[in-house]
């Protein structure tokens, strides 16, 4: 999808070129400024299929996220991929039918736009450092703190090890040591060989403690993320309500000078 977005931008550059780098002043002279201005056929047209595409690609993806809409046939995931898609492109075509020129009380709805769009990719880069189900839906924090295995139950009643080694090797995986990891794993290592435990069953339990710490590594991480995700939310949605509201404003106006397209 990202090919058709790259094309259909190089295609807009290359077919509007000598308009587009004409000054403002000059255009009017231009042979097609009738075509390329965003009244013109062409101009007005991309912002009126720009504006389609965000709109559907926003809506879309609320239905389906919010009231499960098509739920068994698509998949969140998938959805958020085509509101990424829809919301680059749709964006892209209003800027050609903007024809680089930012008048107006609209140029607020295109600043707006210009937001949400970088506020996007910087959620999009977020949303992937949390853990999704396959089905798109984020794990909560409990599931994932299901993951974890029961460390005290495991080392006592499988390794018979004594109430101080387990603290040991608990606070070992919960990060809480905080000595470094180098010296901290060596420590583990010495208590368990000088308890004159098999080197095999050494072994299993330092990589049990080692996953442990690594799970608790991950669970910290995803809590901030979910904060910072929450906060994005701030930024990207009311962007897009500011944008909306302009539009409806800056359509009305268009509609009240008597502009129709081609109808
Ligand atoms: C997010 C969507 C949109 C943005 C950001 C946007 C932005 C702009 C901008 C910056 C201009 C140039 C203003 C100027 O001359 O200084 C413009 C002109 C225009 N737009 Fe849009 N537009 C959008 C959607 C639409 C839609 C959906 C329509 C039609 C239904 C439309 C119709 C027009 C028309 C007719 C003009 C020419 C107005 C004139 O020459 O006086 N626009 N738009
Ligand atoms: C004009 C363009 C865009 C508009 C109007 C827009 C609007 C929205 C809206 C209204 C939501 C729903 C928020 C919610 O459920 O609370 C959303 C979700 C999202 N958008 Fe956009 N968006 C645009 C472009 C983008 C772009 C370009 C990206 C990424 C590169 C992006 C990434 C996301 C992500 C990751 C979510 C998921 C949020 C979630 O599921 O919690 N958006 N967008």
């Amino acid at each position: 999808m990202a090919i058709i977005t790259l094309i259909t931008t190089i295609y807009l550059f290359y077919t509007g070129f000598s308009y587009y780098q004409t000054s403002l002043e000059e255009r009017f002279y231009h042979p097609n400024h009738d075509w390329f201005k965003p009244s013109g056929a062409f101009g007005h047209g991309l912002g009126i299929v720009g504006t389609l595409m965000i709109l559907f690609g926003v809506s879309i993806y609320i239905a389906r996220k919010r009231y499960n809409f098509l739920s068994r046939f698509i998949r969140l995931k998938y959805l958020l991929e085509f509101h990424i898609f829809l919301c680059t492109l749709g964006p892209i075509l209003v800027l050609f039918h903007t024809a680089f020129k930012f008048g107006g009380i609209v140029s607020i709805a295109f600043w707006s736009m210009v937001a949400v769009v970088l506020s996007g990719v910087i959620g999009r880069y977020i949303y992937i450092q949390i853990p999704h189900t396959i089905d798109g839906r984020m794990l909560s924090l409990n599931e994932v703190k299901n993951m974890k295995t029961d460390l005290v139950k495991i080392l006592s009643e499988k390794h018979n090890l004594d109430n101080n080694t387990i603290e040991l090797f608990v606070n070992y995986s919960e990060g809480e040591d905080s000595s470094n990891k180098k010296s901290s794993t060596h420590k583990l290592k010495k208590v368990l060989r000088d308890k004159n435990i098999p080197v095999e069953e050494r072994k299993t339990i330092l990589n049990m403690v080692k996953n442990e710490r690594s799970l608790s590594g991950k669970i910290a991480r995803l809590q901030n993320m979910q904060k910072l995700f929450k906060y994005w939310h701030v930024a990207h949605l009311p962007f897009a309500l500011i944008m909306l509201i302009i539009l409806i404003i800056h359509v009305a106006i268009t509609l009240a000078f008597g502009y129709k397209w081609i109808f």
